[in-house]
């Protein structure tokens, strides 16, 4: 999904980025993820004169488009160009941000390269507008939606490495949200290999962003999460002998076990997520048993031993993510995700949380936690 992005305007800053994840968010809108755009950024000057040699009109406009997908086997899909000058006496005027603007701006670009064109007649115009509308409409979809929550596990894991009263869990949950993390997340399992009954208690009256408990459905800890009343409960698998949660939940399988946490969390009013493989019989399982959430397991996705095998679970994941969204499951992933891996994840729009541990805290250990929260922050869209 290569896009180009150069800013010629002399005097004018911008920042690259978010303008890059926005037209990158667009190819794949449009199914055109393999297409290149580029995208230059221009003075009034520079457009004037863009302006005069294509279009045959001496003064500036606000954005240019010069389709280049003539069926050739370069993928091209053209080059748009915007005048940052014009973007920033139009946002003036409409009392937006010229991000906003430029992004407007790109938006009708990305139309005209698509073959719309407004000038033709006024049906045209029309479409074009309404594809406009379309895509603004589901780029703030996928730019709304995602967030990070910080698994908090690991540093208890260190804690009891030592059997002593620190790397203290609580206090790095807090480290976490003061860096951006939405959501911290702590699995109380039944061995209590990392997490205690006093972590969850504290992280209870200490979060304030949302406190998501991962849990087995054990009557035990089943009867711990009625009681402390977590902001979100994660349903997972749990082996004594596992080294992490392993699959995902066969929901379909145990329908009715799950359904009668499910009504007695909803009963006091804590939204169940289960944590499923990539799968549509689990998702509809998962609906069919009224759950708020999936999380979906990314763990094969980010242990795959190949390029070919890693496309082919992100396929997996991407399928899946789309099926439960449409269902009107609210979906979050997770498992595995790491600096690499999760930017692709991330870009797909129909996730709401990434739910994250190993990877920000084996950072941590090396750069600061406040560091690896904010790296890993910036790797989503937004
Ligand atoms: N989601 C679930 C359900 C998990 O069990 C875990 C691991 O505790 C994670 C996400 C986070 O995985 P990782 O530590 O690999 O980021």
């Amino acid at each position: 999904m290569p896009v180009f992005i150069k800013n010629e305007h002399k005097l004018c800053r911008y920042s690259l980025k978010s303008l890059e994840n926005d037209a990158e968010n667009l190819l794949i809108i449009c199914n055109i993820a393999d297409k290149e755009l580029s995208i230059l950024l221009v003075d009034d000057q520079q457009m004037t004169e863009l302006n005069n040699q294509y279009r045959q009109k001496n003064k500036p406009t606000n954005v240019l488009s010069f389709p280049l997908d003539d069926g050739n086997e370069d993928n091209l899909l053209g080059d748009i160009v915007i005048s940052l000058d014009t973007a920033r006496n139009e946002a003036l005027e409409e009392n937006i941000t010229m991000h906003n603007r430029v992004r407007t701006l790109l938006v009708h670009g990305l139309a005209h390269l698509l073959g719309y064109d407004h000038e033709r007649s006024s049906r045209e115009a029309l479409e074009m507008t309404n594809k406009e509308k379309y895509l603004q409409s589901q780029l703030s979809r996928r730019k709304n939606m995602i967030q990070l929550a910080v698994n908090v596990d690991h540093v208890a894991t260190l804690r009891q490495a030592r059997g002593i009263d620190e790397p203290d869990p609580v206090l790095a949950a807090g480290i976490c949200e003061l860096a951006g993390a939405a959501g911290i997340v702590a699995h109380l399992r039944e061995d209590r290999r990392h997490m205690q009954d006093r972590d969850i208690i504290l992280l209870r009256q200490t979060v304030k962003t949302k406190l998501n408990l991962e849990m087995g459905a054990d009557e035990e800890i089943i009867k711990i999460a009625l009681d402390l009343r977590p902001d979100m409960v994660t349903l997972v698998p749990e082996k004594r002998e596992e080294l992490t949660t392993e699959g995902g939940l066969d929901v379909a399988g145990q329908k009715e076990k799950l359904a009668e946490v499910i009504k007695r969390m909803t009963a006091a009013e804590i939204p169940v997520s289960l944590f499923i493989d990539p799968d549509s019989s689990q998702i509809q399982a998962a609906k069919a048993i009224n759950s708020t959430f999936v999380e979906i397991h990314t763990g094969r996705y980010a242990d795959a031993l190949s390029e070919q095998e890693a496309d082919r679970e992100f396929a997996l994941i991407a399928d899946s993510a789309e099926e439960a969204y449409e269902t009107g499951l609210r979906v979050n992933a997770g498992h595995g995700l790491n600096y690499r891996n999760t930017a692709r994840i991330a870009a797909l729009g129909t996730i709401e949380e990434l739910s994250i541990g190993h990877a920000v805290m084996a950072r941590a250990i090396l750069v600061g936690l406040d560091q690896a929260v904010r790296e890993m922050k910036a790797l989503l869209p937004g």
